[in-house]
């Protein structure tokens, strides 16, 4: 262009202009919603089995429409629930006078395709009212991704004490370098009780590691199972629906909590999407999950973010995969992890989504370490962002999970988690945690500001740790002997569970008394103003009290 007209070129430089945009394609499945090529709704049902559904017999189903229909359906309320006008079930989502109870009674008679029918007439706000109303836990929670560039151990336990202490119901860290997982787990594991005791911790990697360091008592819960919503990109992943089901036993078998992954993306990522809507394959996926009898589901795009995010409608879709989640009485944890913009505006945009209405984790991965340290290629919101939330927080009188913290009490329990993962680690015949890394962990932004380690001997002896049958109760052992009973105790507690199984309940968390919080015991009740999780009483105090804010004796 010859000559700019200079509002032009400023808005060609916003941040939000280096995001990706494409018009809806849909012979490759970019279309959020609403694909030409989507099934109608539509079931038959013969002696108590689906013989028809969508639309395709049962001589064409794939092995996805098979699962689906032998093990989501309920078909005993499937006429019913199918003979329900779409527009008459999605009011009643959003009704008040609807109870809960009702909707999930009838969800489960549906097919995919009746699903998307459904929440493809609800708006933004419509879709938050069903939200409010259908997630599986009456209190909102939040997740945290907790990870180093350099796997730096004692880092990591002091930014799990921090995110623990800050509000964090779970924490989760996958790995810079693979061989380190079990001593990335280890690491949150003690650093997580002395923030928190009670709260969850996973370490995300190749499966049967990660399946033996649940059952060794290392990790407390599992969420990256994948499943996804075409036959191809199942068996690119050599994995079938009764693979997954089968993992998801095995957790559930040694009382490991767990949940499965999925997302709308994944399928025009992988290039196999069929030509249908991402919101018609993620509801296969959510579908998928409820056969398998599975508590959860992480869903809302997550590491495929970028690509409902690059189509018309696509963060709507989003929110309604979510949806549909809670609508099949699953936790939810909603996404909100993976950056997706260059945009601050957009991303704020997108996180009130799930914080105005609140869902079981708001975000699946809220950065509880700087973005430059983020291992799962950075979050929508991280460390420096911790005020600008809890402002919000207060802004609106919603609770989205966390606290305020003073600086002092955070820098006590960063270096206590040093100090104990020090201690940890010599018992264990781990490399020493020096009095340097102790210091410079405790004051830390981030790995940059913390001394290197010996990597290769870091390596052998969390490899030989493993070998020799390394496990949670050593890690009780190790630091009862050192002084830090309290903390012994919160480990051991955090063992013990796995033995009662309550939190396998859907949707289980626990409290500061170790006292699980679940869809059982602390159901969702919302039916309207005056009911539901209402952020208020000793709660509402705490957090509206942001040490910026100035008092009126000051002034
Ligand atoms: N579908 C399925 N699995 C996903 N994951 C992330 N996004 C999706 C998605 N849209 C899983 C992958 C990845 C981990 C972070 O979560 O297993 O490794
Ligand atoms: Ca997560």
């Amino acid at each position: 262009m010859s000559k700019r007209q200079k509002r032009f070129q400023v808005l060609s430089e916003r941040p939000v202009n280096k995001d990706g945009f494409i018009k809806e394609w849909v012979e490759v499945g970019l279309v959020a919603m609403d694909s030409p090529y989507d099934p109608k709704p539509g079931i038959k049902i013969e002696n108590g089995k689906v013989v028809e559904l969508d639309g395709k017999p049962r001589q064409e189903f794939d092995m996805i429409d098979t699962w689906i229909a032998d093990h989501c359906i309920d078909t005993k309320v499937a006429a019913e629930a199918m003979a329900i006008d779409s527009v008459e079930y999605a009011r009643m989502l959003v009704d008040i006078n609807v109870p809960r109870s009702r909707i999930v009674q009838m969800s489960v008679g549906m097919t995919p395709a009746k699903i998307v029918d459904v929440l493809k007439r609800m708006n933004m706000v419509e879709l938050m009212m069903a939200m409010q109303k259908l997630r599986a836990r009456r209190t909102p929670s939040i997740q945290a991704h907790v990870t180093n560039l350099k796997d730096t151990p004692a880092l990591l336990a002091a930014d799990a004490a921090e995110g623990a202490f800050r509000g964090f119901t779970e924490l989760e860290t996958p790995v810079g370098v693979g061989r380190y997982a079990p001593m990335n787990a280890l690491s949150i594991l003690v650093g997580s009780q002395i923030g928190r005791p009670g709260v969850l911790t996973q370490c995300a990697v190749e499966e049967a590691l990660e399946l033996t360091m649940g059952m060794r008592g290392l990790t407390a819960y599992a969420e990256t199972v994948s499943v996804y919503g075409t036959e191809q990109v199942f068996v690119d992943g050599d994995d079938t629906p009764w693979s997954k089901a089968f993992l998801a036993s095995a957790y559930a078998s040694r009382g490991v909590k767990m949940r499965f992954t999925s997302g709308t993306g994944s399928e025009v990522q992988m290039g196999y999407a069929e030509r249908k809507s991402m919101l018609y394959l993620e509801i296969r996926c959510v579908m998928l999950t409820k056969g398998a009898g599975v508590q959860g589901l992480q869903n809302g795009s997550i590491s495929c973010i970028g690509v409902p995010g690059a189509v018309p409608s696509g963060i709507r879709a989003v929110l309604a995969e979510n949806v549909a989640t809670v609508l099949m009485d699953m936790e939810v944890a909603s996404g909100n992890d993976q950056t997706f913009t260059h945009s601050p505006i957009r991303n704020t945009a997108r996180m009130l989504m799930q914080f105005l209405p609140g869902t079981d984790f708001i975000f699946s991965g809220f950065s509880a370490v700087p973005n430059y340290d983020n291992m799962f290629a950075g979050s929508t919101h991280d460390t420096d962002d911790y005020d600008d939330y809890l402002v919000l927080q207060r802004d609106f009188q919603i609770d989205g999970g966390l606290r305020p913290v003073s600086e002092e009490d955070v820098i006590a329990v960063r270096n206590k988690a040093a100090r104990a993962l020090q201690e940890v680690f010599e018992e264990l015949r781990l490399p020493p945690i020096t009095d340097e890394e102790v210091e410079a962990v405790t004051y830390a932004h981030g790995s940059k500001d913390v001394p290197d380690r010996n990597v290769p001997e870091d390596l052998r002896a969390i490899d030989e740790f493993m070998k020799r049958g390394g496990n949670g109760l050593d890690v009780v052992r190790a630091l009862a002997k050192h002084g830090f009973s309290d903390v012994a105790g919160a480990v051991l507690n955090m063992l013990k569970q796995k033995v009662s199984g309550d939190y396998l309940q859907t949707s289980a968390i626990f409290d500061d008394d170790f006292v699980v919080l679940s869809a059982v015991n602390d159901p969702n009740d919302y039916q309207g103003p005056g009911t539901g999780y209402r952020l208020e009483g000793e709660r509402w105090e705490m957090l509206k009290n942001i040490p910026q804010a100035i008092s009126p004796e000051d002034v």
